[in-house]
């Protein structure tokens, strides 16, 4: 569903970032939403890039991606306010890797705040939850209260759960109506 939702609403010369790449099937459905546009990647482990680097090279799909070995609560300076389209998180620990390096609340909850100001106007968030462990139902009950509490003039907010599964995965939207800066004094027409 989430894939889904970022083909339709990306266009070519975007730029996104995928905030959680791990095995990388996330930023790859990305790259090729993004033909002369730029996906940036971030994930705190060298396994995550690794398995990253290794599935864009089979689709050729490397030039459009730039690996980031870094907390996504650290996005670099460089990345100015208002430039990116989409941020993407798929929360929760490493396919296949080790358990215990999993996304935490506080850290999550910090870069989805850096990610707010880095968005576009009419940019989207795009947070996959997983709430069947310890720390997944901390994050999701922690995001869900501060992103239902998002003034309604500046974002619209979406859950889509899958309703008859209990702790089943969900998917929340955030997106950005406009700027979060305060709008300009009003022009004097005298
Ligand atoms: C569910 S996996 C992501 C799956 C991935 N998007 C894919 O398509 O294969 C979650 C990833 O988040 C990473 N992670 C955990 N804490 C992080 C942090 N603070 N900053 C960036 N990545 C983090 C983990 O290392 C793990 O690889």
């Amino acid at each position: 569903v989430a894939h889904a939702i970022w083909q339709n609403f990306l266009s070519p010369y975007d730029t996104v970032i995928d905030a959680t790449c791990g095995n990388g099937k996330d930023t790859c459905a990305l790259a090729k939403c993004v033909p002369q546009g730029k996906v940036l990647s971030f994930d705190i482990q060298e396994k995550a890039l690794e398995n990253t680097k290794k599935l864009l090279l089979a689709y050729q799909l490397e030039k459009r991606v730039e690996l980031f070995l870094i907390s996504h609560d650290a996005f670099p300076s460089s990345l100015l306010p208002g430039s990116i389209r989409l941020v993407v998180y798929n929360l929760g620990y490493l396919p296949g890797g080790n358990k215990k390096l999993t996304t935490l609340a506080s850290s999550t909850m910090r870069s989805i705040t850096l990610a707010q100001h880095l968005l576009a106007a009419e940019g989207l968030i795009s947070i996959m939850l997983y709430p069947g462990h310890p720390e997944g139902a901390v994050e999701k009950k922690l995001l869900l209260d501060t992103v239902n509490k998002l003034s309604t003039a500046l974002w619209e907010v979406c859950h889509l759960e899958w309703s008859n599964r209990a702790n089943s995965p969900s998917l929340l939207l955030l997106r950005k109506l406009g700027s979060l800066e305060s709008p300009p004094p009003p022009c004097n027409t005298k």
